[in-house]
């Protein structure tokens, strides 16, 4: 379903490396790429990191869109884990120094192997407890980056929580002489007047330690190219990809879109609106399949399987089914023991089709499942 080749990022590629190999000489660097819903941030981060030498560690945290309530830290922690899942929790944990009890609230697992802190102690108070935390994660990132040089990317900072934004503003000055790259994506049009992110990119941009870039559209001559790897009859007509180039506004996931529904073929299928587009695939599902993504699309971009069976009304072979046909149709992905949508985009149109009873009742659900699972924790 997506193009083999990316096409037309050379340079930005080419820049990050860029930014790599100075950052390997010995002075951390952050680059921060912006661009619209579908533009390819995604792509090309996954590009770089697939070319990365194999001497370099790299950190992926993910901020998820689950608005105020957000765990704190969350994106951090995903990137930290990988840390300890490759060093082991005694390395992590003799490299942080001072700050290890922070650190051991943050990512529990790590209690296990600490004496020091598997006793249970009265917490520090939050301010002093933050500040720790702070240190400790420039020390850990300063310590292992001398042994190889670290890329730390956090995608899709307009989801960011609040903790972890303050963190990142932390680390872009603590990091002095850290071989560590940073890399940010936002997506451009959520992060509006007023929005926490703003404020941080107005800052950054004084920093002369970071870039900022932003993805553009795509070419005709781009979309023509992309469009072709994508359609698999090789007599596609000059106008169907005239269609494309038109209606993608040269966007690739648009691009996608309009090439993987055969809407393209003929003019008068293409969907109307951007909505109709995003809602395409997802129209043609079954009922059930329709109402399980409507169900999905409250929990999130991305919900696990064990989650998504709590919430879930019907029989566990009606729920396999229904999400079997959804990922046929190309509506979800699979990621491990998840189901996500195939972009967020897509999530985001079915979540604005829901009608405000199904949606109230869909969040009860989560709720009860967020709450029953928090009580067997406690037990
Ligand atoms: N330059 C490109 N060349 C080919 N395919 C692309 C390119 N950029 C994005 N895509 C495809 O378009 C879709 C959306 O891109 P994605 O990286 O998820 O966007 P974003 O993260 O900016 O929302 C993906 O399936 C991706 O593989
Ligand atoms: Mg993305």
């Amino acid at each position: 379903m997506s193009a083999p080749a990316m096409i037309g990022r050379d340079a930005d590629l080419a820049r990050l490396n860029e930014r790599l190999d100075e950052v390997r000489a010995g002075a951390p660097f952050t680059v921060i790429i912006g661009g619209e819903a579908g533009i390819g941030k995604t792509r090309l981060l996954r590009e770089f990191e697939a070319g990365l030498p194999s001497d370099v560690r790299l950190l992926v945290g993910q901020c998820v869109d689950l608005g105020s309530v957000a765990s704190p830290y969350s994106p951090v922690k995903g990137a930290l884990r990988t840390l300890v899942a490759e060093e082991g929790a005694d390395r992590v944990l003799d490299a942080v120094g001072p700050g290890r009890a922070a650190l051991v609230a943050l990512l529990p697992e790590l209690a296990a192997s600490d004496p020091l802190t598997a006793a249970p102690t009265a917490p520090p108070a939050a301010g002093a407890a933050t500040s720790q935390l702070h240190e400790a994660i420039a020390v850990l990132l300063e310590t292992f980056s001398r042994e190889h040089p670290i890329v730390f990317v956090i995608e899709d900072l307009h989801w960011i929580d609040a903790a972890s934004l303050t963190l990142l503003r932390f680390l872009m000055r603590a990091l002095g002489s850290s071989r560590v790259l940073t890399v940010l994506s936002y997506r451009t049009e959520d992060v509006t007047r007023g929005h926490p992110v703003r404020a941080f990119l107005s800052e950054a941009e004084r920093d002369r330690w970071v870039e900022r870039r932003e993805l553009s559209r795509l070419t005709r001559g781009q979309v023509r190219k992309l469009a072709r790897s994508l359609i698999v009859d090789e007599a596609v007509s000059e106008q169907v990809l005239a269609t494309v180039f038109r209606r993608s506004d040269g966007v690739p996931f648009f691009v996608e879109e309009l090439v993987g529904i055969d809407g393209c073929r003929d003019e008068g299928e293409v969907p109307d609106t951007l909505r109709e587009l995003l809602l395409a695939r997802y129209e043609r599902l079954s009922e059930s399949a329709q109402e399980l993504l409507r169900l999905v699309s409250i929990g999130g971009v991305c919900v696990s399987h064990s989650l998504l069976a709590a919430v879930y009304r019907g029989s566990a072979d009606e729920l396999d089914a229904a999400a079997r046909e959804s990922v046929l149709g190309g509506v979800l992905t699979i990621d491990g023991q998840d189901y996500a949508f195939r972009h967020a985009l897509v999530r985001e149109a079915i979540l604005a089709d829901l009608l405000p009873g199904e949606r109230a009742r869909f969040h009860a659900r989560y709720a009860e499942a967020h709450e029953a699972a928090a009580a067997s924790d406690l037990k």
